[in-house]
């Protein structure tokens, strides 16, 4: 399978949304990657659900949706509405994640579990055959343009030998830091799905750089 590039609309101008998604409409991007935080499970707050729904408004590609935020079984319907295919939430934050992804599920969407960079893979072991995404943090969350966390190789080894194990559909997602220079590694070590914020958008050209990213 081709790598999935999904480009964080949280580097773009936010007084230029609706540019912003259509530079990743008209680009080789596969997804457009949208980070929710709430001032509580990260120290930072970003956006939510009516900036997420003009976005859908626009956009022609998937939402992944990565909520950074607690209690996410209050707004997943909502993320939804906001046109979200693919809802990611953190296991940091859900006490209850099966049912966390139970409900993802019942609202059609793809369901994510996003793990921080401390966060041991064998935590995935049992929920792992239920989902279709894990977003592998390589920055704590919370900010983009952060330094990427080079642990993240070797979970990436871990989790895909217990996805193979564990008969899961589940792809690979890094998220943060991603850069020319990790990029090629991450996917062949078994990345799917590469999360660019700052790479992408502080760029001189964010479409070269979306397509250098693809055709890696
Ligand atoms: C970090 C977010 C990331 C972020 C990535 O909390 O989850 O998605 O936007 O941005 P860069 O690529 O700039 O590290
Ligand atoms: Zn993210």
């Amino acid at each position: 399978m081709k790598n999935i590039i999904a480009p964080s609309i949280l580097a773009a101008d936010f007084a230029n949304l609706q540019l912003a998604v259509e530079m990743i409409n008209a680009s080789e991007a596969d997804w457009i990657h949208i980070d929710i935080m709430d001032g509580a499970f990260v120290p930072n707050i970003s956006f939510g659900i009516p900036v997420c729904e003009a976005i859908g408004r626009h956009a022609k590609k998937p939402m992944d949706v990565h909520l950074m935020i607690e209690r996410p079984e209050n707004y997943v319907a909502q993320f939804k509405k906001a046109g979200a295919s693919y809802i990611s939430v953190h296991i940091e934050a859900c006490p209850h994640l099966h049912r966390n992804i139970q409900q993802i599920k019942d609202l059609d969407c793809k369901a994510g579990v996003a793990v921080n960079p401390h966060t041991s893979i064998s935590q995935l072991e049992d929920i792992i055959a239920d989902i279709d995404l894990v977003c592998l943090m390589s920055v704590n969350p919370g900010f983009g343009g952060q330094k990427f966390i080079e642990n993240v190789y070797s979970k990436i080894e871990k989790l895909k030998e217990m996805i193979l194990r564990r008969n899961s559909k589940a792809l690979i997602e890094i998220d943060g830091g991603v850069n020319q220079g990790n990029a090629k590694k991450l996917l062949d070590m078994g990345a799917d799905v590469l999360v660019a914020g700052n790479f992408v958008f502080s760029s001189a050209n964010p479409m070269d750089t979306i397509k250098s990213l693809k055709n890696l």
